[in-house]
């Protein structure tokens, strides 16, 4: 059942339940107020008559008194008068008001009063003709009452109805809001970050929607940013191959050439005569084989740093420092590791970071120094920092390229935090990132969000 329809109905059944308590205390403020209509009436007729047959003595003609004393009754409300003879006979009656606007006979019933009625003795002259009865009726009271009584019940249905339609109506807006953010939830959840929802109407709504079309705008950013990334990675992967088929070739391939040679030329030497040529090629060829080695490792250590870490993070770090102190004369890179392993995924990730800051600095910021550290800190958590005394950032580098975006995509990925900015003595760059140790990572993980 629809949230509106849930709450349309909880709203009509108190209502209704207000409704019948309100016929209820209606029906017992009506039985009273008849009771009091016809304890009235008959005080009030009681009085008539005793105030015609007060001054009995001055009648001229008491038969005829009387008679216009019962008429005078005619187009009463509640009471009746009947003038009895003495031997029982009735001699003249008045008529009740006849009711406009009548109330249906099951009303009547529920409220009908047993009519009471009151023998009135004449003094004499008039004890001579007999006798007045009232009696007392309260039909027309009950129309008055069921009258009042049908204001009340369209007054409350109009008010049951106007709370009904304001509520049905009020609740349009925000059902609309959920029926589209339920479409764009499924768009969205199929890979489509186009949707957007308007954000127009009451505030909590409004808030809502905004905040899914942000959440939207963030997850298109980022699938685009992800698909940058891929094709970036893509085209780094061709450069490195291009690289490496570079460097198998103008590296490895003239160090082969040699060695072969070294080769053909020892095949052709007179063993006899000259051991000491034979040892000096040996010697030009195991410093080949050597330089071969040097090279294969440099372009391991490039392609799969996993290699290099499966040997210690220290001796990835050392590689690639090597590789980059050969490149860059004059450079000199402190190290600094607090252990000798922070865990295998943390530790790729260290290498990553140190790399691509290492990277960045040699290539953007021309240092004479860079360090990098990395090391746990009492609260939990890794810090890992690489500072350099180069140019530093310009104004206009404050936003990511894809290897600091990638750099932090890894980081935030690990439950961590970057921060890259121009250190605060003015030289050069300082990277820091912040990672939560893996002992740590699990007390995290059980935040939850109430
Ligand atoms: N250590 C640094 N010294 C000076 N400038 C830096 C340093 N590190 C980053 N930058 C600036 O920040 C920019 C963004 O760096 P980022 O690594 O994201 O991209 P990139 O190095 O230009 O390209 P790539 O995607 O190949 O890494 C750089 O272009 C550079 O201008
Ligand atoms: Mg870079």
């Amino acid at each position: 059942m629809s949230l509106r329809v849930r709450l349309l109905i909880s709203i009509a059944l108190v209502l209704a339940f207000t409704l019948i308590l309100g016929c209820g205390l209606i029906y017992w403020d009506a039985l009273a107020k008849v009771d009091t209509e016809m304890t009235a009436a008959l005080a009030v007729g009681l009085r008539t008559v005793q105030n015609a047959t007060d001054d009995a003595e001055e009648a001229v003609n008491p038969l005829r008194q009387l008679e216009l004393l019962v008429e005078d009754f005619n187009g009463n409300r509640h009471l009746r008068a009947f003038l009895m003879g003495n031997d029982g006979i009735e001699i003249d009656k008045s008529t009740l008001l006849i009711p406009s606007d009548p109330a249906p006979e099951w009303f009547n019933d529920l409220l009908q009063r047993e009519p009471e009625d009151v023998h009135i003795f004449l003094p004499p002259p008039f004890a001579r003709y007999g006798s007045i009865i009232l009696s007392t009726d309260s039909h027309n009271e009950i129309d008055e009452v069921w009258n009042d009584f049908v204001i009340t019940i369209l007054t409350l249905a109009l008010f049951c109805t106007l709370v009904l339609a304001l509520v049905y109506f009020s609740l349009g807006a925000p059902m609309r809001l959920l029926d589209n953010m339920a479409t764009a939830f499924k768009r969205v959840g199929d890979g489509d970050y186009r949707p957007r929802i308007r954000d127009k109407g009451p505030r909590e709504v409004s808030i809502l929607a905004r905040r899914f079309n942000e959440m939207v705008a963030r997850l298109a950013e980022i699938e685009h940013l992800n698909r940058r990334l891929q094709s970036q990675l893509a085209t780094v992967q061709e450069e490195e191959r291009v690289d490496l088929a570079r460097d198998l070739h103008d590296e490895i391939g003239p160090l082969l050439f040699a060695l072969n040679m070294d080769v053909s030329t020892l095949r052709l030497q007179d063993w006899t005569h000259s051991r000491e040529r034979i040892i000096s090629q040996l010697d030009a060829m195991s410093s080949a084989i050597g330089a071969i080695q040097s090279h294969v490792r440099s372009m391991l250590a490039r392609l799969r740093p996993a290699v290099l870490l499966d040997l210690g993070l220290n001796h990835a770090v050392d590689n690639l420092v090597a590789f980059w102190s050969k490149r860059h004369e004059g450079i000199s890179v402190r190290v600094e590791l607090e252990r000798e392993s922070f865990g295998e995924k943390l530790d790729t990730t260290i290498y990553r970071i140190f790399q691509e800051s290492l990277t960045n600095a040699l290539r953007h910021g021309h240092p004479s120094l860079v360090e990098i550290k990395a090391s746990g800190d009492e609260h939990g958590f890794l810090n890992v920092e690489v500072r350099d005394d180069g140019t530093g950032l310009a104004t206009s580098d404050e936003d990511f390229g894809l290897g600091l975006t990638g750099m932090r995509e890894r980081i935030e990925s690990a439950g961590g935090s970057l921060v890259v900015g121009n250190r605060g003595d003015g030289q050069g760059v300082s990277v820091r990132a912040r990672i939560p140790l893996p002992d740590c990572e699990e007390a995290l993980a059980k935040e939850v969000v109430p």
